[in-house]
């Protein structure tokens, strides 16, 4: 008989969805953009500590425009064209500096960031 294990979770100060939907980018950027945030978390250092940054991938926000799409919780921030330019203000900016990119913003809701 199979025990159901609980699993488990390291700590982290955000959690970065990214949309890998159909819809939202037509061919396959969001995808890519994903692939690259392994070597850019690193590179900015929130790959782990205290500003540890976790990266999950989801597949429709019902947003479906304007993508690539993430959203950063708990800040309750969700961006639009998320280039790779705009990935890395969102990066320097938001993550590590803690002011969300303003211009790239497309909804918020609640959440605990302090510039809410
Ligand atoms: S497919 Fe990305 S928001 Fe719907």
């Amino acid at each position: 008989m199979n025990k159901t294990e609980k699993p488990k979770m390291m700590d982290y100060a955000r959690h970065m969805l990214v949309c890998v939907g159909p819809r939202c980018t037509e061919e396959g950027e969001a995808q890519e953009l994903f692939e690259t945030l392994g070597e850019k978390f690193k590179a900015a250092g929130i790959d782990k500590g205290e500003l540890r940054v976790k990266r999950t991938r989801t597949h429709c926000f019902a947003t479906c425009k304007s993508g690539p799409i993430i959203s950063i919780q708990p800040d309750g921030i969700w961006y639009y064209n998320v280039t790779e330019a705009n990935l890395d203000r969102i990066i320097n900016e938001h993550l590590v500096g803690g002011q969300p990119v303003e211009d790239l913003i497309y909804h918020r809701q609640g959440g605990t960031c302090a510039t809410n």
